[in-house]
C-alpha cells in the first residue's frame, strides 16, 4: 500500500482522545485511523512523568504494528511529558496537542494574558508555559489544574449545578488574573465548553487543543505528501482499548459525536 494511504495512529489514556479523533475526521475525512485508548491504566493526568513516558512508549509500539504513517498523541498529559522522548525513540513522525494550541493562543490573544487549564500532570510539567514564552517572550501565562473536570465529563455532567460550582471554584483565580485567552488543555474539556464559557464570560477567547491539532495534522500531512488520496472513500476508524470496551463504546459516543460500531480489547 502506498505510504500516504496507510492509517494514522492516535492514542490517549482512554476516552478523551476521541475529541481529537472527531476533529481529525472533520479535517481529514479520507484518513484511516487506528485509535488506542489505554483504559486499563487511565487517568494519566495524576501520574508521574516516568510512568506516563513508559505507558506512552508502549502505546506507540502497539500502533506501529499497524504500519501507521503518522502518530498523534491525543492526550495533553502525555504530550506534555512524553512527546520529546517518543520522538527520540521512534522513527515515525509524531504530533502532540500542545504546540498547535500554543501557536493559536499566541496568535489570537489580544494582550498576551493566556490561561491554561489541564490535568495536574500537564500543569505541573510547565510545558504550555515554556512553549508560550518561547514563541512570545512578553506573553504571560496562568495555569490551573482542574482534575475533577475529567470524571464530570465522562459522567455526562456537562451543565448541571454541581459542575457549575466546580467550574466557579477552579476558574475563579484565572478570572482574577484578567486573562484574555483560555487554552482548554485537556481532551475532556471541549465537552464542558458551555459551562466554562458561562463562568469565564463571553469576552474570553477559547483555544481547543483538539481542533488546533487536527488543523496542524492536515498541514503536516499535506506538506510531507502523506495525506491520503482524495479519491479514496471516507476513512475508517478502528478502535482498540486495554479494558472495558463496552464502557468505551457507551461513553465514547458523546466524545466522538457519533456511534462507535466496534471496539476491540487488546
Ligand atoms: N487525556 C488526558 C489529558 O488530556 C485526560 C485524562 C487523563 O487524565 O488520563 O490530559
Amino acid at each position: 500500500m502506498a505510504k500516504r494511504n496507510r492509517p494514522i495512529g492516535i492514542f490517549d489514556s482512554g476516552i478523551g482522545g476521541l475529541t481529537v479523533v472527531r476533529e481529525i475526521i472533520k479535517e481529514l475525512p479520507h484518513e484511516d485511523i487506528i485509535y488506542f485508548g489505554d483504559t486499563a491504566r487511565l487517568p494519566y493526568g495524576n501520574k508521574s512523568a516516568q510512568t506516563i513516558i513508559k505507558f506512552s512508549s508502549e502505546n506507540v509500539r502497539f500502533l506501529l504494528k499497524f504500519s501507521v504513517k503518522f502518530i498523534i498523541v491525543a492526550c495533553n498529559s502525555s504530550s506534555s511529558l512524553a512527546l520529546a522522548t517518543l520522538r527520540r525513540r521512534f522513527n515515525v513522525p509524531i504530533l502532540g496537542v500542545i504546540a498547535p494550541a500554543v501557536k493559536k493562543a499566541v496568535q489570537i490573544s489580544p494582550n498576551g494574558r493566556i490561561g491554561i487549564i489541564g490535568t495536574r500532570a500537564t500543569v505541573g510539567s510547565s510545558c504550555y508555559q515554556r512553549q508560550i514564552k518561547r514563541i512570545k517572550s512578553t506573553a504571560q501565562s496562568f495555569v490551573q489544574a482542574c482534575p475533577l473536570f475529567v470524571p464530570l465529563a465522562e459522567e455526562g455532567w456537562t451543565g448541571n449545578e454541581v459542575t457549575l460550582k466546580v467550574a466557579r471554584r477552579y476558574l475563579g483565580p484565572l478570572i482574577k488574573k484578567d486573562i484574555d485567552t483560555l487554552i482548554l488543555g485537556c481532551t475532556h474539556y471541549p465537552l464542558l465548553k458551555k459551562v466554562i464559557r458561562k463562568v469565564m464570560g463571553k469576552n474570553i477567547k477559547f483555544v481547543d487543543s483538539a481542533r488546533e491539532t487536527a488543523c496542524e495534522a492536515r498541514r503536516i500531512l499535506e506538506k510531507s505528501q502523506l495525506k491520503a488520496n482524495q479519491v479514496k472513500k471516507a476513512g475508517e476508524c478502528s478502535f482498540y482499548v486495554s479494558d472495558e470496551p463496552a464502557v468505551f463504546k457507551k461513553v465514547g459516543r458523546r466524545f466522538l459525536g457519533k456511534r462507535i460500531k466496534s471496539v476491540q480489547k487488546v
